[in-house]
């Protein structure tokens, strides 16, 4: 099964992002999985715009950036200019999630909408032919180092059911718990995109912890 690995630098070493981001670009790592928080829609703070700048000017490797935010399309332009190649926005921070959805879209990047544990996924329903991504928030997001949920592999199994039957392209992401226990088994769920903080992070050898995430 061939997955996409996407490391999330909530978990890294803020003092040595630099250093942090090479080790990404020489790992089998896909994706860059970068958190912003904003303590509204969520209870902590994490990075803004300037720090996916700065990660930019590194990165070989796309940058998947995961808004934890209310009001997400007044920031969704500034991520892009920022080197974004896929934006999520909360169903749970957007009444207008249709509107949100086509500006990301309309700057050429890929839209994705992620799932708090608690939203059903029936809210996908009249947006699912036009996103390229669903985050399933497999933890209540604003924290890294959570523990992993149980009920998201039901979840996925559902999702993966919506996403065959619309025919929609979307990619199922799994944010929050990851590890080579719950791996194998999301994927035969039917996810395609691991995202991994601690997991990767603490380990001592992030690369090889990356190389077994891809290996499954
Ligand atoms: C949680 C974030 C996750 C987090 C994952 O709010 O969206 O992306 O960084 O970290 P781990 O893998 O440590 O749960
Ligand atoms: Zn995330």
């Amino acid at each position: 099964m061939k997955s996409i690995v996407a490391p999330s630098i909530l978990a890294s070493d803020f003092a040595n992002l630099q250093r942090e981001i090479t080790m990404i670009n020489e790992s089998e790592a896909d994706w860059i999985h970068i958190d912003i928080m904003d303590g509204v829609f969520v209870p902590n703070l994490s990075m803004g715009v300037p720090v996916v700048e700065a990660v930019k000017r590194h990165a070989k490797k796309p940058m998947d950036v995961h808004l934890m935010i209310v009001n997400p399309e007044r920031y969704v332009e500034a991520f892009h200019k920022a080197g974004a190649s896929t934006i999520s926005v909360h169903v749970e921070a957007c009444p207008h999630l249709h509107r949100n959805v086509q500006q990301i879209r309309q700057l050429g990047i890929q839209a994705g909408v992620a799932l708090n544990p608690h939203t059903r996924i029936d809210a996908l329903e009249n947006v699912i032919a036009e996103i390229d991504l669903v985050c399933v928030m497999s933890v209540n997001p604003g924290f890294g180092g959570q523990k992993f949920i149980e009920q998201t592999y039901q979840k996925v199994r559902d999702l993966k059911k919506l996403i065959t039957t619309t025919g929609s392209k979307a990619l199922i992401e799994i944010d929050g718990g990851v590890n080579l226990d719950n791996a194998k088994p999301l994927l035969e769920a039917g996810a395609d995109v691991l995202v991994a903080g601690n997991f990767v992070f603490s380990s001592v050898d992030p690369k090889g912890v990356i190389r077994k995430l891809k290996a499954i």
